[in-house]
């Protein structure tokens, strides 16, 4: 069996008795803020084992899950993974334990194939009823089924002491034998950790509601909730030592080998990197998918520390280009399949990954510059052991391992503490099992879940009406509820329907003012969001006191809304534009859709040209005039996505969705307001493009009013500009252009020296120069003159007599600049201003030349200028002969 077919397998396994095969769950729980990442297949049925939803009696899934609790043990054994699949099969108050454990040995056994005698169970201890099924309906002997606590068999871990209050109950774990020796522990069984026994399906009976004081009180129906997990069974059945070596990681490791060179050997620790890398990878792939952004903090810190473990073991393999983005696409061969939805948006995935790797690259070296310093002030303070605070500083700030940190200590003779390290280590642990487990609020959530359990959730309207009377249900300000509040404070109204479209997808949620039918309140909203279904419209009391259960009259800011609108079917028409123009690459990656401007992210390697903005600002324009209708309907997903609707990567859609259309120009999976026609948008102007992020561009633009009124600033500032430098305005640019070439021209000749004035005057040089054969031999020093000052000198010197040999030089600056210059006279008895140059900076250490008359050059050495000067009175008379 392929993985794939083992996979479908599970699932026609019980949809053949009826349960409903439904897709996963994003990894990412919606309207769960408590849990950072989905990690079992039961989460997106909490609603049902509280029995708050009926509408479905038995379900099955593989579910994404993702768990970092014990992230270091990823690779290190064959069992653990970040991410991981779970397939489970549920029921809701429908079978119960005889069902459960009969189908799944009937799974494991007669459809999957494994050794009955190499399965084995655990039991919680006081379960008779599961204990029974097992000894008398399978006929397990009773040495193969092991009575254990409620830490191992109970779910969650240890509820009856430990909470949480909820939905609980024992369970019951399969096992199969790896055939390796018991371990030296004399109590090796199934819980034993050592590995010789795979836990490969835990069935849970959630039987008992858990109440405060540790009570346990039946549930009106008995459910099931089971999760196998995947990549052990995989490596079960495929019989190989761990999931790693099967076709569901096989392809990845074989290209980190082959950029690598680095073989997967079980022999070589390296192969733990490879593992990790592997693991990484797919972890990597399907948070980003799911709408997760690398950060700092949250569930994009465990994105972000999930890369950097990867890249950091790739540089540790010797890789030296970024490589992790190479991993996307077999990743994507093998998991395509079985969950398209990360095929789509591939470029986005290799881009941020591409992205994160430089970034990280970049921090790693900043880590080594940390170790050496650190280094550094141990060889002062005449120490030789780093404390492990510091190696875990480096190891959590930078990505830096301590087996690198080790290597490199120890190449000067120095070392860590390690049992320093693993103190911080250890903590650091504690807090993400904290963050990454399934906590005590599995299933209890905040006041507004409570209000949506009881009411239902809003009923929105904004499609079609700006102003609905609705009716008050709840009132709140900081997550509590209020049984009223009074002008003046600040809330959070929910209320049975509402016009006010709520932030998401982009559009901005609206703004307005909902009051009471009988004036006893009236509030003004500046905001509104959604949670649990609810709309959340934020806002201040204005006058009266407002409350629960009155009639109220919501009104939505019109003009406000419209214009947002107007910038939404814009950005669907730009969107289009842009893949006309660019090619079908481009994918969007984000964007803002405001009442005042848009602005819309996508992927392209460069910047726009001039060209590619005005086509598509005509493009866009072209459309409006055209004014097409606008046309939203609500269809199957797959149909939408079949009919080649655009989806937007990194979104979660249901199975129904609603589809925009602009005539047959644009259709996109979107649930925000739009125009009803092209028309209404007016005109379209894009006002900048830029780039947000390697391979990621930025067009902001406006529409409407705004576009008219940047039209009318723009021209504003034109005319002013026309009138000041009196030309017309397209003659603007030609204007400026001398404008700014003499403005440059006139900023040089200001801070070129005047060359009538120097600062030491010739005649006083004349004066003190030698005179050989008639000719006046003028050597001098003039510090800070330059070399402007040093030609204007000559100049002056040969203005008062062409019997001249002159060098000068300014020692001041980075270098001498030496100036030799030969009136006509001097000229003609012989001086040669470039032979004598030359001997003048061989002197200074440097080099110059030029002709008879005037030669420059420079020379590096300041404290040789008397004697350059003297070695040019000599070149001079020599030159001259004797006269
Ligand atoms: N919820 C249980 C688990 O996560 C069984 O699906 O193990």
């Amino acid at each position: 069996m392929t993985v794939d077919e083992i996979r479908r397998a599970y699932l026609e396994f019980f949809e053949a008795r009826d349960h409903a095969v439904l897709p996963s769950d994003s990894l990412v729980p919606e309207n769960d803020p408590s849990l950072l990442f989905t990690g079992a297949g039961m989460n997106q049925f909490k609603d049902y084992f509280l029995g708050l939803r009926k509408d479905l009696r038995r379900a099955t899934t593989s579910q994404k899950c993702l768990r970092t609790g014990d992230l270091e043990n990823v690779g290190v054994t064959s069992f653990h993974h970040t991410f991981f699949e779970m397939l489970g099969n549920f029921s809701f108050a429908d079978y119960f334990k005889r069902e459960a454990i009969a189908w799944a040995w009937e799974f494991l056994v007669d459809v999957l194939g494994l050794p009955a005698d190499r399965l084995s169970v655990t039991v919680y201890e006081e379960d008779d009823e599961a204990f029974g099924i097992w000894r008398e309906e399978i006929g397990l002997p009773e040495g193969r089924i092991t009575r254990l606590g409620a830490k191992s068999n109970f779910w969650p871990s240890n509820a009856p002491a430990d909470g949480p209050n909820g939905p609980c109950g024992p369970c019951s774990e399969i096992f199969f034998d790896t055939g390796a020796p018991k371990c030296d522990d004399p109590g090796c069984n199934e819980d034993c950790d050592c590995g010789k026994y795979v836990e490969v399906w835990n069935l849970v009976f959630t039987q008992f509601d858990r109440r405060d004081g540790g009570e346990l009180v039946p549930l009106p129906g008995a459910n099931v909730d089971t999760g196998m997990g995947f990549e052990r069974v995989v490596a079960v059945v495929k019989g190989t030592s761990s999931a790693y070596e099967t076709e569901l990681f096989r392809p990845i490791i074989d290209v980190v080998s082959e950029l690598s060179g680095v073989a997967y050997d079980r022999a070589d620790p390296a192969h733990r990197r490879l593992r990790r890398i592997a693991d990484h990878a797919r972890a990597a792939v399907f948070c980003i998918c799911d709408g997760v952004r690398p950060g700092n903090e949250g569930r994009g810190y465990v994105l972000r520390r999930i890369l950097r473990r990867a890249i950091r073991d790739g540089i540790l393999l010797g890789l030296e280009e970024t490589f992790l983005h190479r991993l996307v696409p077999p990743v994507l061969d093998i998991m395509g399949d079985a969950y398209p939805e990360i095929r789509e948006g591939r470029q986005n995935v290799e881009i941020l990954v591409r992205n994160e790797e430089e970034r990280f690259r970049a921090t790693y070296e900043q880590g080594m510059a940390r170790l050496e310093k650190a280094v550094a002030k141990l060889a002062e303070e005449g120490e030789t052991v780093l404390p492990g605070r510091v190696a875990f500083e480096m190891y959590d700030t930078y990505g830096f391992p301590l087996d690198l940190a080790k290597v490199i200590l120890e190449e000067r003779g120095l070392d860590v503490d390690e049992a320093g390290f693993e103190v911080e280590m250890e903590r650091r642990r504690a807090e993400s099992r904290d963050a990454s487990q399934m906590g005590a609020d599995i299933f209890s959530r905040g006041p507004l879940a409570e209000v949506s359990r009881e009411h239902g959730d809003t009923e929105f309207d904004g499609y079609g009406e700006d102003v609905v009377e609705g009716r008050t249900i709840a009132l709140l300000a900081d997550d509590e509820i209020l049984e009223e509040a009074a002008a003046g404070r600040e809330v959070v109204l929910v209320t049975d329907r509402s016009p006010f479209y709520a932030e998401a997808g982009g559009q901005v949620g609206d703004a307005g003012r909902i009051e009471a039918l009988d004036g006893s309140f009236a509030m003004e909203v500046t905001r509104t969001l959604k949670t649990e279904g609810l709309h959340l419209h934020q806002g201040r009391i204005e006058s009266g006191t407002a409350r629960a259960g009155l009639e109220v009259r919501l009104s939505v800011d019109s003009a406000r809304r419209r214009a947002t609108e107007r910038n939404h079917t814009a950005t669907h028409l730009l969107h289009r534009a842009l893949r006309s123009r660019l090619g079908e690459s481009v994918e969007q990656s984000g964007s803002l859709v405001a009442p005042d401007r848009l602005t819309f992210d996508f992927t392209h390697h460069e910047g726009l040209g001039e060209d590619d903005l005005r086509e598509v600002e005509r493009e866009v324009n072209r459309v409006i005039r055209e004014d097409r209708a606008v046309v939203t309907a609500i269809r199957d997903l797959e149909e939408a996505r079949a009919s080649g609707a655009m989806a937007l990567f990194g979104e979660k859609y249901g199975d129904r969705v609603r589809v925009v259309s602009v005539g047959d120009y644009s259709t996109e999976l979107c649930g925000g307001t739009h125009v009803g026609r092209t028309g209404e948008i007016g005109t379209f102007r894009i006002v900048r493009e830029r780039s947000v992020a390697a391979g990621i561009r930025r067009i902001e633009a406006l529409t409407g009013e705004g576009a008219v009124e940047r039209s009318l600033t723009d021209r504003r500032a034109l005319g002013d500009a026309a009138k000041l430098l009196r030309v017309k305005e397209d003659e603007l640019p030609t204007r400026i252009g001398e404008l700014l070439a003499e403005l440059k021209e006139r900023r040089k000749a200001a801070t070129r020296p005047a060359a009538a004035t120097p600062a030491v005057d010739p005649a006083s040089l004349l004066e003190a120069a030698e005179e050989h054969g008639g000719v006046r031999i003028v050597a001098a020093s003039v510090p800070g003159a330059g070399v402007p000052q040093l030609r204007a000198l000559c100049d002056g010197i040969r203005a008062r007599t062409e019997a001249s040999a002159i060098c000068v030089l300014d020692p001041e600056g980075k270098a001498v600049q030496v100036v030799v210059a030969g009136g006509t006279a001097a000229l003609e008895a012989g001086f040669d201003s470039g032979r004598a140059i030359r001997a003048v900076t061989g002197v200074l250490g440097g080099g110059g030349g030029g002709k008879p008359a005037m030669a420059q050059g420079k020379g590096r050495d300041a404290s040789r200028v008397e004697e350059a000067l003297e070695v040019f009175r000599a070149e001079a008379r020599k030159l001259l002969g004797d006269g």
